[in-house]
């Protein structure tokens, strides 16, 4: 089965196409505009956003189905994956629209997909590997899920974060230390010059107390980092010392941040009887977090599956890969389809 997959829930216009089998599925061509206008703002300008799909989304299509050697009249195309929750519902809807049209233009099905059930599927298209059973980590500039995977569409919430996205706490540092947005990136980059032992900022929402079955043994929380982060950056203002003090800084929040994430990643395989642990959102590119959580579950014989950047941050290959799993299962979306800024992880179970 050969689908055409397009996300437009943020600022990144994809379309994509894949093909194959059960869990046999490749990546047939894939196309990524990032809209960089958001960069001059500091952050995502929703009416922007859905005007620039708007523009972009026609030619993006036309491209991934010209790489994939596929005609514009769809033809070898059997169907349509579109990302149609959660997002900006501005530009959710564009690509919904987009893929409603195309499907009864062409006669074929199209089905909505969870944004972030096709991060959970993204790493699968770089290692044949990442299919469940495992636990997952997703870490994007919008959430931040930590999920026991037994199968696909049997999802378990096991813990997320009570107020910032990982993500979004790259981010916000990254605006306070003067470093550009998006700032995981940068703070990342400026981190590996850092002394880990000038800024000793505690590991968030982490100590040796917690017990299986409290409720913050698997949560998260990043806006009380952030806040000792603002407090230290003040400090070196008012010595003169920010430029020198930059990297130590985006050091010390980087390893707080990551011992957090990947002392209750492990936790969550260990509990669970995983040994695959899978990666996906943005923050999923930082290299020091995939290090540190390598460390955190190799003793039990974890294994830790990363995507590659490009199937880390927002792009349409994952909404394909989720959507070719579900409309193998014989499901499918009818006309009424609509765009959500927010909806539960279909198959996503609380306990
Ligand atoms: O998954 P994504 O592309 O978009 C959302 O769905 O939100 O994630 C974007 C986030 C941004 O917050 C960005 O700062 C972060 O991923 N990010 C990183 C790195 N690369 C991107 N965070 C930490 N380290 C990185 N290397
Ligand atoms: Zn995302």
């Amino acid at each position: 089965m050969r689908v055409l997959g397009i996300e437009s829930s943020c600022d990144e216009t994809s379309a994509a196409v894949v093909s194959g089998a059960g869990d046999d599925v490749r990546l047939e061509s894939l196309v990524i505009l990032s809209q960089d206008v958001h960069r001059i703002f500091g952050g995502v300008v929703p009416e922007i956003a859905s005007r620039a799909h708007l523009t972009a989304l026609v030619p993006v299509a036309r491209q991934a189905l010209l790489d994939a050697g596929v005609p514009d009249t769809g033809k070898g195309v059997d169907a349509i994956a579109v990302t149609h929750a959660p997002g900006l519902v501005g530009a959710l809807l564009v690509g919904v629209a987009y893929a409603k049209s195309l499907a009864a233009t062409w006669g074929v099905p199209v089905l909505g997909v969870h944004h972030m059930e096709g991060h959970l599927f993204a790493t699968a298209l770089d290692h044949p590997d990442a299919v469940p059973p495992f636990t997952a980590l997703l870490v994007s500039g919008g959430h931040t899920l930590l999920l026991d995977v037994a199968a696909w569409g049997e999802y378990r919430l096991l813990g997320s974060t009570r107020d910032d996205a990982a993500g979004e706490a790259f981010d916000k540092v990254a605006k306070l230390l003067g470093l550009p947005y998006p700032g995981g990136r940068p703070i990342e980059m400026a981190a590996r010059d850092g002394d880990p032992a000038r800024h000793r900022f505690a590991p968030p929402m982490l100590h040796g107390g917690q017990q299986p079955g409290d409720a913050d043994y698997y949560d998260l929380s990043f806006s009380g980092l952030k806040t000792a982060v603002l407090r230290a950056v003040r400090a070196a203002e008012a010595a003169g010392s920010l430029d020198a003090e930059r990297p130590h800084l985006a050091r010390g929040f980087q390893d707080a941040l990551i011992t957090t994430l990947a002392e209750k990643t492990a936790r969550a395989a260990r509990a669970h009887g995983r040994t695959k642990v899978v990666l996906g959102g943005g923050v999923a590119c930082n290299g020091a977090l995939q290090e540190r959580i390598r460390r955190a579950v190799s003793p039990f014989g974890g294994v830790v599956f990363a995507p590659s950047p490009t199937l880390a941050t927002d792009n349409a290959g994952m909404i394909a890969r989720a959507g070719h799993w579900r409309l193998a299962r014989g499901e499918h979306s009818d006309a009424s389809l609509n765009a959500y800024a927010s909806l539960p992880i279909p198959g996503l179970r609380a306990t």
